[in-house]
């Protein structure tokens, strides 16, 4: 059996903040920025717009693309790590898709490789559970969660959406290859955004005070290493494990957290730049959102064709990463 890629989709907020706009409410520059991160500009939510109606717009996009309808899908995977309800929206995006039919719909959180998890899941339920179309959705509002007095973290992080929808397929046309995924709680400590109480040890009375969480946390420089380090290992493995070297994929798609990791990474497993997809100058870092954000303009523009293979890989908070062989 396997499972193909039929449709993507991906939607941002209206609202551009720009890195001279930070500059007026941080001491910082739009130099400082460009130069360490390589972000220019990143999407806000405002207004009405929500983690759950961005989710909502990319979904009907990659089911429009992918010519199926709401009722048809089996199961909606929704990757966040910022929901609008602790206790999951996948839920209520599939109500407010339009779907009837009581299908399953639940949340996956593993920041910002959230979205690489959700392929495997959706290459679980598929492969070994019967289910014939899946949605899987990356979507995160880090500008909920950042402190924007907070120089340090605050020009980093943009909100986002996007999706595909993968079908269950002859195995010869299979469009997930290999998966390779890890996790390491040792290194939490450089990333995180924690719930508040409670911290130090101390003992909670009765009845505990309503939780609140703080704000990310982040060692950048820590959180760099440990990318470098750990993603061209993952990709290398994700390779070997579908019988592909470096030569045989068309592009690279990481997320997006800094193109000086992206240009690392690529350097490390000799991929040239032209077939690096970055998009993130334009949206910053959008957590589980940045890679389908990223296929999806990709796909769109005509750069990704049929056919094409994609060395994916999200990494992040937990920590967590891993890698995806993809055929388009
Ligand atoms: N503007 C101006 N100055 C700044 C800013 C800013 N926005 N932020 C920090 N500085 C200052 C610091 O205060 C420090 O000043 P000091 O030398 O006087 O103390 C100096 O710049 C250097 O700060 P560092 O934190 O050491 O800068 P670094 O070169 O490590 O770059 C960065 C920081 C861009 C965050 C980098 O470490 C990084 O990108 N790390 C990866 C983190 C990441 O991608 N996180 C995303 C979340 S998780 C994920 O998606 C993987």
């Amino acid at each position: 059996k396997g499972c193909k890629l039929v449709g993507c989709g991906s939607a941002v907020p209206s609202l551009s903040v720009s890195n001279d706009d930070l500059a007026k409410i941080v001491d910082t520059s739009d130099e400082w920025i460009s130069v360490r991160t390589g972000i220019r500009n990143r999407r806000v939510i405002s207004g009405k717009e929500n983690l759950r109606n961005l989710a909502v717009e990319a979904a009907k996009k990659a089911l429009k693309m992918a010519n199926v309808e709401p009722d048809d899908l089996d199961l909606i995977l929704l990757c966040t790590s910022t929901p609008e309800d602790i206790f999951g929206d996948a839920p209520k995006v599939q109500r407010e898709l339009g779907c009837t039919k009581s299908q399953l719909a639940h949340d996956i959180t593993a920041a910002c490789s959230g979205f690489v998890l959700g392929l495997f899941s959706a290459s679980c339920y598929i492969k070994g559970g019967g289910f014939r179309n899946v949605l899987v959705i990356g979507a995160d509002v880090m500008s909920r969660f950042v402190d924007w007095t907070n120089r340090g973290t605050c020009i980093l992080f943009g909100d986002a959406a996007g999706a595909v929808v993968l079908q269950a397929c002859d195995a010869e046309e299979d469009g997930l290859l290999s998966f390779d995924l890890h996790s390491d709680g040792e290194g939490a400590r450089h990333l995180g955004a924690p719930i508040n109480d409670n911290e130090n040890g101390s003992v909670l009375e009765f009845p505990p005070n309503r939780s609140s969480y703080a704000c990310v946390q982040m060692n950048g420089k820590e959180v760099f290493r440990f990318a470098v380090r750990c993603v061209p290992q993952s990709i290398e493995s994700a390779l070997e494990k579908a019988g592909l070297t470096t030569s045989n994929i068309d592009w690279l798609l990481l997320h997006q957290a800094n193109q000086r990791i992206i240009d690392a990474v690529a350097t490390r497993l000799e991929f040239p730049p032209e077939k690096v997809i970055s998009n993130l100058a334009n949206y910053g870092n959008t957590s589980a959102a940045s890679i389908p954000l990223a296929l999806d303009e990709a796909v769109r523009s005509g750069k990704v064709k049929p056919g094409h293979a994609i060395a994916a890989a999200g990494f992040g908070a937990g920590l967590t990463w891993g890698s995806a062989v993809i055929r388009w």
